[in-house]
């Protein structure tokens, strides 16, 4: 069993917060081991407790339609994965105690597919690697050093622009501009 399969293993028995008492199952991650791009997102949602994969609902196939046209990336192609590996109840934001007790497996899960760059996507997954805590307006589409080493565009999280409409669809394809810009540096 591969590193990424026996951690993947190990969420799903984690008592780690309080998420593992209402979640369905942990929601580790999909992808390519070797991939050179990880999104990571907040955490799972109704669809993905349900199937067990992230970005599976309205808000996933958002982010990766805007992938596919901007950079000509397909799920296939990136890792994707989450701050939080089990659903919070009612969807509400992650709590701190649980982003720190989900982080040590976000480490060594993000250590072992080692990507070139990250796509942070939303404020939860903005904070939690990089520690800048600005507003998403100041935020978006900068380029940050994370706790892991490896720089990360930020974006907005797509449930945003499903509220929020074509203003926040156009900063996301933008923000995507330059993610392909720092893949295309580190090539
Ligand atoms: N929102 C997220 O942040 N992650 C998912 O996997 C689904 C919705």
């Amino acid at each position: 069993m591969s590193s990424l399969d026996c951690q993947a293993r190990s969420a799903q028995s984690c008592r780690d917060c309080e998420l593992a008492q209402t979640r369905r199952q942990a929601v580790f991650g999909s992808g390519p081991s070797q991939a050179g791009l990880i999104i990571i997102g907040e955490a799972p949602g109704a669809h993905e407790d349900e199937g067990g994969a992230p970005f599976i609902g309205r808000s996933g196939r958002l982010l990766l339609g805007l992938l596919e046209e901007e950079l000509g990336l397909t799920r296939n192609d990136v890792y994707i994965a989450n701050t939080v590996k089990c659903r919070p109840p009612q969807n509400r934001t992650p709590r701190m105690k649980e982003i720190e007790a989900c982080f040590p497996r976000l480490r060594t899960q993000v250590e072992t597919i080692a990507p070139s760059s990250i796509l942070c996507v939303g404020a939860t997954a903005q904070r939690a690697l990089t520690g800048d805590r600005r507003p998403m307006r100041d935020a978006h589409g900068q380029v940050f050093d994370t706790h892991f080493g490896i720089r990360a565009v930020v974006t907005y999280h797509p449930a945003a622009a499903l509220r929020n409409g074509s203003r926040i669809v156009e900063a996301m394809r933008a923000d995507l501009g330059v993610l392909g810009g720092l893949l295309g540096s580190q090539r």
